[in-house]
């Protein structure tokens, strides 16, 4: 089957705890609160993906253990086709343990688990009855899953979205298979040196890492807004993000990423407008609480004028 997006990523359960200020080392803290919900970069964007609509392959793996059952049910449930999850014997389900200050903003540990035992011949197997559109991935999985992934994607000729994130497991290879890469300021910084504090800043990060061989770059810089360098036209275009109160930035990169894919498979000629609507659809989910719940949907995001 020919699907207009496929994704290939991470199926965490995260465990939140809500506090009012980052803990200091060492130091023992009362937390506001906390949540379990279902997480993991690949499935919130493929959540996202679900959300808007169009067909859809999601590449994942989790363990034979309750995690895996319950995200098995909650993905389905969302609208995600699980259809071609792969189920790990020997290894668990990976889990994150996630810190949100009152700030909104969020720090994560995760024991990525069933995700970094994906093989080379798992995706293998899986990409022989997968065509796209486009393919979507970010890089917290296997580094076999990843290369095997994007060799696939690319004999395919499916247009290659690559979420360089987490910065921690980003490695340098991956961009070269990349039609467009979508940083956020510490992958940027990572990927380029450059610490983005400004348009310019973004600016010339993305110029760099377009010389590295990608001919789209976004460098998403949080609340500000996200800058967009084609190198083809030698064009930069920059999209001010919606001004709203910071709730809960958990999957906000996600859930752009997820409209953003959707979007383009929809208006291949038109990458600006498939952002402008993948930043509006980030600002949503960081003014709402929760994780995968607080994706917005197609019908919420055509409310607005683009
Ligand atoms: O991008 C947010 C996600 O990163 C969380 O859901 C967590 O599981 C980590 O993968």
């Amino acid at each position: 089957m020919k699907y207009d997006v496929v994704v290939m990523g991470s199926i965490n359960m995260d465990i939140l705890v809500f506090v009012n200020d980052f803990p200091n080392f060492s130091e023992n803290v009362v937390a506001k609160g906390m949540v379990t919900q279902a997480g993991g970069k690949g499935a919130n964007q493929a959540v996202a993906v679900a959300k808007q609509g169009v067909t859809h392959a999601f590449l994942g793996a989790i363990g034979n253990d309750d995690f895996g059952t319950q995200m098995k049910r909650i993905l389905s449930d969302k609208g995600v086709d699980i259809s071609h999850l792969i189920i790990k014997k020997d290894v668990p389900t990976g889990a994150a343990v996630g810190i949100v200050d009152h700030t909104g903003e969020n720090t994560f540990l995760g024991s990525l688990a069933a995700n970094m035992a994906i093989t080379s011949v798992e995706i293998k197997n899986s990409f022989e009855s997968i065509e796209g559109n486009i393919f979507l991935l970010q890089m917290e999985t296997s580094k076999e899953s990843i290369l095997t992934a994007l060799e696939a994607a690319k004999n395919k000729n499916m247009y290659i979205i690559l979420d360089p994130a987490p910065e921690g497991c980003f490695f340098e290879e991956a961009l070269g298979y990349a039609d467009l890469v979508t940083p956020n300021s510490h992958e940027t910084e990572k990927i380029t040196g450059i610490k983005v504090e400004s348009i310019e800043d973004a600016k010339k990060a993305a110029k760099i890492i377009a010389d590295k061989g990608v001919p789209n770059v976004i460098v998403k810089m949080g609340s500000k807004g996200s800058l967009l360098f084609e190198s083809k036209k030698d064009h930069y275009t920059f999209v001010e993000a919606k001004k709203v109160k910071t709730i809960d930035t958990v999957g906000a990169g996600d859930t752009f990423a997820g409209v953003l894919a959707s979007v383009l498979s929809e208006n291949p000629e038109s990458l600006h407008y498939a952002m402008k609507v993948a930043t509006q659809a980030s600002a949503l989910k960081v003014s709402r609480e929760g994780g995968q719940d607080a994706i917005p949907t197609r019908k919420e995001l055509m409310q607005f004028d683009y």
